[in-house]
């Protein structure tokens, strides 16, 4: 044994230094195989087109799995070498739909799959929204409605009151497989006439709601959690990012927060996607 090797294994701080690289080793193996239990070789159950621009996926998982509303799910798409997030739709048992649009070769590749296809993805990531017994509003926009209709499904089974409002830029993008309460679009081809940002105020006034939750883009998010703030409403809005690990690891999907009275850093791929209105900085 060399004299340096004999000393480091002999010197307190050595003895100190693999102490804390064992416990670092056990975490990131922890990690490793908290992430490894999340990844699944699923079968392809079905898939159809939904609206103009949208599809259903329908997933066998081996086994049945627990998911939340609010949750998503990571999937390696042929030749990309990140994979694409998408919010958990529907979920009986060991079958898990995904409602998707079409944007670029991530997208396409999961249109391209056909029933018996093998895909692989991770999840459930993410925290999820955390359910209150309260009445609830739900506001979603176009593919946002997609975890909306999940969550919306969760609420009926555990009996909570809820109004379930979704905003579309025509009939055209309406999934056809949503139960959705309140529809409006943009160019007034169904439903009521508008985004659905103009009928916040109303909503709120007529249906007297406890608790809003949200999804949609941005400008929706941000303007549903200023409304419901000054009505004092709490509000979970259900944010999006373009995402890498998906597991809190590369800090790709950082926004800022307010907690404690300091504005810290969040993911919104492991701490959200699901954060309090009040607590998002919005730009
Ligand atoms: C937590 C989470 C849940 C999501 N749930 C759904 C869902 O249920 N249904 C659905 O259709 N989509 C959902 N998305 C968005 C979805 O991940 C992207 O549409 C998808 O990754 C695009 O991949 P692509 O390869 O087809 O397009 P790309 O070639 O990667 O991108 C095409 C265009 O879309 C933009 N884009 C890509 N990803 C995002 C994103 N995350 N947010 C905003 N713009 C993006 C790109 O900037 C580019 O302009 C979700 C995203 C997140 C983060
Ligand atoms: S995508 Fe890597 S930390 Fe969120």
């Amino acid at each position: 044994m060399s004299g340096s090797k004999a000393k480091r294994m002999t010197s307190p701080n050595g003895a100190k230094f693999k102490t804390m690289r064992r416990v670092k080793l056990k975490k990131a193996s922890e990690m490793i195989q908290d992430k490894i239990k999340k990844i699944y070789k699923a079968k392809v159950a079905r898939i159809e087109k939904v609206s103009s621009n949208s599809h259903l996926i329908e997933i066998d998982l081996p086994f049945e799995i627990d998911i939340k509303a609010g949750q998503f799910i990571s999937i390696y798409c042929k030749g990309l070498t990140l994979r694409r997030p998408f919010s958990v739709y529907s979920h009986f048992g060991n079958k898990i739909g995904i409602l998707f649009k079409e944007r670029g070769a991530g997208t396409k590749y999961i249109k391209s799959l056909k029933p018996n296809d093998i895909i692989d993805i991770i999840g459930p990531l993410g925290n999820g929204f955390n359910i209150k017994n309260k009445k609830a509003l739900l506001v979603g926009a176009g593919i946002g409605a997609a975890p909306m209709a999940f969550l919306k499904s969760e609420l009926d089974k555990k009996g909570i009151e809820n109004l379930f409002v979704c905003g579309f830029l025509n009939k055209n993008e309406i999934p056809d497989c949503i139960n959705i309460d309140k529809i409006y679009t943009d160019d007034g081809s169904y439903g009521e006439e508008g985004s659905v940002l103009n009928y916040s105020d109303e909503l709120i006034n007529t249906y007297k709601p406890e608790i809003i939750y949200t999804c949609g883009p941005y400008i929706v998010l941000k303007t549903i959690a200023e409304t419901a703030q000054q009505y004092g409403l709490e509000v979970q809005v259900a944010m999006e990012k373009i995402m890498a690990c998906g597991i809190g690891v590369c800090r790709g999907c950082v926004i800022d927060i307010k907690k404690n009275g300091e504005i810290v850093n969040a993911t919104v791929c492991k701490d959200g996607p699901v954060f309090l209105g009040s607590e998002v900085v919005w730009q």
